[in-house]
């Protein structure tokens, strides 16, 4: 039998953090033998909220460098850049025009944009059927996400459908992957864990700026057991390991920081030196990307001249 079919992506915005490789890129790697494995470095995406192209350009390299360092085989895995395969603008268009406008605004990341009072632009709109796109477009069987990703699959199985039975193309309804013990990584303010807060812990960063994020980890008066570093704690040690740590250490919120700190440490060296070294050979780089986008174009053509025939764009 064959594999099934893994995809999912990352828009590549900023470094990501513990929350991100907790709660989704590990997937990526725990599941690689596992399925047949689309990882690609959503740019298209970016451009809603990027616009400069030294910095995207910038960005999209160094997410390609974060994949290959948390342990990404470009052997097993087709790792690519969203924009080689440009037909997924051109599936996203026709599903626009089978969506309808109160419909997308019914998405939670365009209700928070707009809470927020922002000129939102047609791209961050249409942000979900981009997405739908992406991961239809490859038939992926499931999609590896974070929690706050979870209503984009939603709205792709919704269009999934709605596509099927206007036109008779036969996409498959993906499943979400999403790891409910990460659910809610808290950040350094005890608050889910997010870029967007600034109360991340960045996975690469060195050990300095690691002790300072630690260090700063809002602890409760009460004394006790701090929760957040404990929850935090909790991705890289196990529950009895912690339960007898966090009794023996009880209130010495110093100790159990300076524990934490250690284990962070000991986790992310290795992969920053791997990353270190990936990033002396960027054409290198850059040719599994190459390599990786011409898979997935062929993937993607295959899917799209059915798409294309069943809509009525071919004679
Ligand atoms: N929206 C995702 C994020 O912000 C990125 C993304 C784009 C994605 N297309 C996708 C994720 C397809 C999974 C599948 O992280």
């Amino acid at each position: 039998m064959s594999k099934k079919i893994l995809l999912s992506g990352i828009q590549p915005s900023g470094r990501p953090h513990l929350g991100n490789y907790f709660g989704a890129m590990k997937q990526y790697i725990d599941l690689q033998n596992e399925y047949e494995s689309y990882i690609f470095i959503a740019d298209l995406h970016a451009l809603t909220s990027l616009q400069d192209g030294k910095t995207l350009r910038e960005a999209s390299l160094d997410l390609a460098l974060d994949y290959l360092a948390i342990g990404l085989d470009p052997k097993k895995v087709t790792i690519f850049k969203q924009s080689d395969v440009p037909q997924v603008t051109e599936l996203a268009w026709i599903f626009n025009c089978i969506t309808t406008m109160p419909y997308l605004m019914r998405a939670h990341a365009f209700k928070d944009a707009e809470a927020k009072n922002k000129e939102i632009n047609v791209g961050k709109f249409t942000y979900p059927l981009l997405m739908a796109a992406d991961i239809l477009i490859h038939d992926a069987d499931i999609v590896p996400v974070g929690q706050d990703q979870k209503q984009h699959v939603e709205y792709t199985r919704d269009t999934a459908e709605k596509c099927n039975r206007i036109f008779g193309t036969t996409f498959k309804l993906p499943e979400p992957l999403i790891l409910e013990h990460v659910k809610t990584v808290p950040g350094i303010d005890g608050e889910k864990m997010s870029k967007s807060y600034g109360n991340h812990i960045p996975l690469f960063a060195e050990d300095e700026e690691l002790r300072k994020l630690v260090m700063s980890i809002v602890t409760d008066s009460k004394g006790g057991v701090p929760e957040n570093v404990r929850a935090i704690h909790e991705l890289f040690r196990t529950k009895d390991y912690l339960d007898k740590l966090y009794s023996e250490k009880e209130g010495k919120y110093k100790d159990l920081k300076d524990a934490l700190l250690a284990d962070i440490i000991a986790f992310v060296t290795p992969l920053r030196a791997r990353r270190a070294e990936l990033a002396k050979d960027l054409p290198a780089v850059m040719k599994i990307l190459e390599e990786g986008g011409k898979k997935a174009n062929t993937h993607a053509e295959m899917r799209m001249q059915e798409v294309r025939k069943a809509v009525g764009l071919t004679l």
